[in-house]
């Protein structure tokens, strides 16, 4: 992949700095708007996933680069602190069906329900070009998370992770399912949308690395999961009907069949096997496990409002 277009003044410095291996002298406050300080971040993040092919791999390491994500993650959290309302009173009890019923009870728009029975073509190839950001790199972000792990939780992810990693088969890997989907109706499987994907979508993704890769907030990262897993099954499948009754090529349809099964498996593994050992082992991660949990859930909301306006359907 090739660094993406600036977007303000903040990305031009660094894309700039990137290109050329010039020290980067600049801050957050730099930035010329909210997407222009994600699109950083993001440029930032994917430099501890597989880079950039125009970016020496030795800047993921580089102190000037550190200190700016440092402080462009220290925006984010806090803004994300800032939307949360604090885990409910009950998680301090049965935290499996306190979970299961947090999620249940977050109402959103649903864009599945849309693409289901209405959405034109158009619109579900735009759907897949805004998720390619994201599922380009499915499971990558929880991946850093399996070390730092108590054991018991550990060995669930490593068994979530596999499914996630194709059980073994490289053309298995969701990631390459979602690539072969890509490539089947004429898309770049190599992730090019992230020029036009708006804020929220670099939000989204910017939260679930930054979860990633902070050990401090490795509940959030698991919560953030288990959410993810708890609302994929049944959007899956009406993205899977909807995306049949378009008749869009098979790959495509074959990558929310595979999650209606899986990931109603890997809703249970992540809030029984998961969630519950690492709270019972480290009781301080409760709230980030509903820190993540709710930026889940709100973040997909708020980017299914946007698209939804986009497409003129009332949310
Ligand atoms: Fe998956
Ligand atoms: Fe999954």
């Amino acid at each position: 992949m090739h660094l993406p277009s600036p977007r303000g003044s903040l990305s031009a410095i660094l894309v700039d700095a990137l290109r050329t291996a010039r020290p980067v002298r600049t801050e957050p406050s730099l930035a010329s708007s909210p997407e222009d300080a994600a699109l950083a971040l993001w440029m930032l993040h994917e430099l501890s996933y597989a880079g950039f092919s125009d970016v020496d791999e030795a800047r993921e390491w580089q102190p000037d680069l550190l200190r700016l994500r440092h402080d462009l993650e220290s925006e984010l959290e806090d803004r994300l602190r800032a939307r949360f309302p604090g885990a409910p009173e009950s998680a301090s009890g049965d935290l499996v069906t306190a979970f299961f019923d947090y999620v249940e009870s977050h109402e959103g728009p649903s864009v599945a329900s849309h693409v289901h029975t209405d959405a034109t073509e158009e619109q579900a190839i735009e759907l897949l070009r805004w998720r390619s950001v994201y599922h380009l790199k499915e499971a990558d972000p929880s991946s850093f998370v399996l070390a730092r792990l108590p054991r018991a939780a550990r060995a669930a992810l490593a068994e979530l992770l596999y499914d996630e990693y194709g059980a073994g088969r490289p053309e298995r890997l969701h990631s390459q399912l979602f690539a072969e989907a890509l490539r089947s109706v004429g898309l770049d499987p190599d992730g090019r949308y992230v020029d036009e994907v708006p804020s929220e979508v670099l939000e989204m993704n910017n939260a679930v690395s930054m979860f990633g890769f902070q050990r401090r907030l490795r509940g959030a990262a698991m919560g953030h999961l288990a959410a993810f897993e708890c609302t994929s099954s049944v959007p899956a499948r009406r993205l899977a009907q909807g995306f049949q009754r378009l008749e869009l090529p098979q790959p495509v349809i074959d990558y929310y069949t595979e999650h209606v099964v899986a990931d109603a498996v890997h809703e249970q593994v992540a809030v029984r096997h998961i969630l519950l050992p690492l709270v019972e082992a480290d009781p301080d991660q409760l709230e980030p496990v509903f820190l993540g949990a709710f930026t889940c859930l709100d973040q997909e909301a708020r980017t299914s409002r946007v698209l939804l306006e986009r497409w003129d359907v009332a949310a």
